[in-house]
């Protein structure tokens, strides 16, 4: 009897045995030519099947093993616990389909819903973790340790789930049966054909209303782009618009946010200036607003999880009316999807001017290769760093010290 079919069958065996087995497996990150080929003309769903059985419990182990890092306080609150119960029910569901045949079309359909299921089931996870983050830092406080830890788990758990929901996505999209009557070029989620600046119209515009909505002004938008292969070349990438336009929306909220409350006076608001250009390697993305700036200092703290702020019930209840400022994770999660195909998102900033953002994606779909956390010796030693002295001179503040030498401690 081989090992998974032991483990299933033998309900006395705790998940965890399920979790040490296949958290041993590295992920098998997938590159964009590779997830088109999975949903082009020789599309096997069977094939789909077998990896996906596999791989899904590999990415969601890994990332099981890195949830037992966190401080035991935060893992003891209800929405932590919720959670880890979401994931060690949706690890099991998959397992369950590790012994299935391949060759029934009942088991692939059953294997479809499953997916499906999964993905509602886990709908919730970031708000719930980060109500889960706010919980504990309101009754424990939170160090620079702590901060550290829960920032470098919290990247790497959103990355995971993002690549886990894209490849639940793909499955399901593909073999159900129904094409995207809209999008009939898309393969699933991926616009092989991707025209960058409509995206970036839609985004706009989508922030724009909102903008409107609650403010009642908003500014203009200054388009230009240039391609490296020519004028009149059109700007497409192999990519998924969804991801583009989350990235796209959150950055305009933020710029328009700024630029009318800085120019809240002003008869005339400053455009967001935006900035689309495609090189050999990079799709590069900037937008630039007039919004008064951020001081470096601060820069760092805008993609903490821990400096957001709380997720109250009632916002999570009114989600849809969301207005520009919320959770604040508008930057990590949009940095997350950035990375996720090998690019980058970057603030760059003027206090007491504007800031600019700047997203990098590859311009060749052969390097758009998923980005995926792996649990290894490596990751543990992230955890264990413990509250060690700094290694750069503190100015001091006693002035009486000035030109005196201190002993080393
Ligand atoms: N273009 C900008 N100009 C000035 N400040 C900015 C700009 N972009 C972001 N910020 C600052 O960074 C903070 C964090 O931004 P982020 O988008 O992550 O969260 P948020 O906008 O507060 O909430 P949400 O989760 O709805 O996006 C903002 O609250 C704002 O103070
Ligand atoms: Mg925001």
């Amino acid at each position: 009897m081989k090992f998974t079919q032991f483990l299933l069958r033998n309900s006395s065996i705790p998940k965890q045995a399920l979790v040490d087995r296949f958290s041993k497996f590295s992920p098998s990150p997938l590159s964009m030519k590779q997830f088109i080929d999975f949903g082009s003309a020789n599309a096997c769903e069977k094939t789909s099947f077998v990896f996906l059985r596999q791989e899904l419990p590999v990415r969601l182990a890994n990332i099981m093993k890195e949830i037992d890092f966190l401080p035991d306080k935060l893992l003891s609150t209800p929405s932590l616990q919720l959670l880890q119960s979401w994931y060690a029910t949706s690890l099991m569901e998959i397992v369950g389909f590790l012994e299935k045949e391949p060759d029934d079309k009942k088991i692939l359909k059953k294997f479809t819903e499953t997916l499906v299921n999964i993905r509602n089931r886990h709908n919730n996870v970031v708000t719930t973790m980060a109500q889960g983050v706010v919980e504990y830092k309101d009754a424990f406080g939170s160090d620079p340790v702590t901060n550290q830890n829960v920032q470098y788990f919290l990247d790497r758990f959103y990355m995971s789930r993002i690549s886990t929901r894209m490849i639940m996505n793909q499955h399901s999209l593909i073999f159900d049966g129904s094409a995207n009557p809209a999008h009939p070029k898309h393969i699933g989620t991926i616009d092989p054909d991707c025209a960058v600046t409509e995206v970036v119209k839609d985004a706009f515009d989508s922030s724009k209303m909102l903008c409107e909505q609650y403010y009642l002004t908003s500014p203009e938008i200054d388009l230009t782009q240039v391609n490296a292969k020519g004028p009149d070349q059109p700007l497409r990438i192999v990519y998924v618009p969804s991801h583009l336009y989350h990235m796209l929306f959150e950055l305009f909220k933020n710029a328009m946010r700024a630029t009318v409350e800085t120019h809240e006076m002003a008869l005339h608001l400053p455009p967001v200036k935006v900035r689309v250009s495609l090189g050999s390697e990079d799709l590069t993305i900037k937008i630039s607003d007039r919004g008064g700036g951020v001081p470096l200092r601060k820069i760092e703290r805008l993609f903490s999880y821990m400096y957001s702020t709380a997720p109250s019930p009632v916002d999570i209840d009114n989600s849809r009316n969301a207005p520009l400022a919320g959770f604040g994770y508008g930057l990590p999660i949009s940095r997350l999807y950035a990375k996720y195909f090998q690019g980058d998102l970057q603030l760059y900033s003027m206090e007491g001017y504007g800031t600019s953002a700047v997203i990098y994606l590859k311009a060749l779909s052969s390097e758009s290769v998923e980005r995926l956390p792996v649990y290894n010796q490596s990751a543990i030693r992230h955890y264990q760093t413990s509250n060690e002295a700094d290694d750069w001179c503190m100015p001091s503040k006693d002035p009486k010290k000035l030109g005196k030498y201190e002993r080393r401690r």
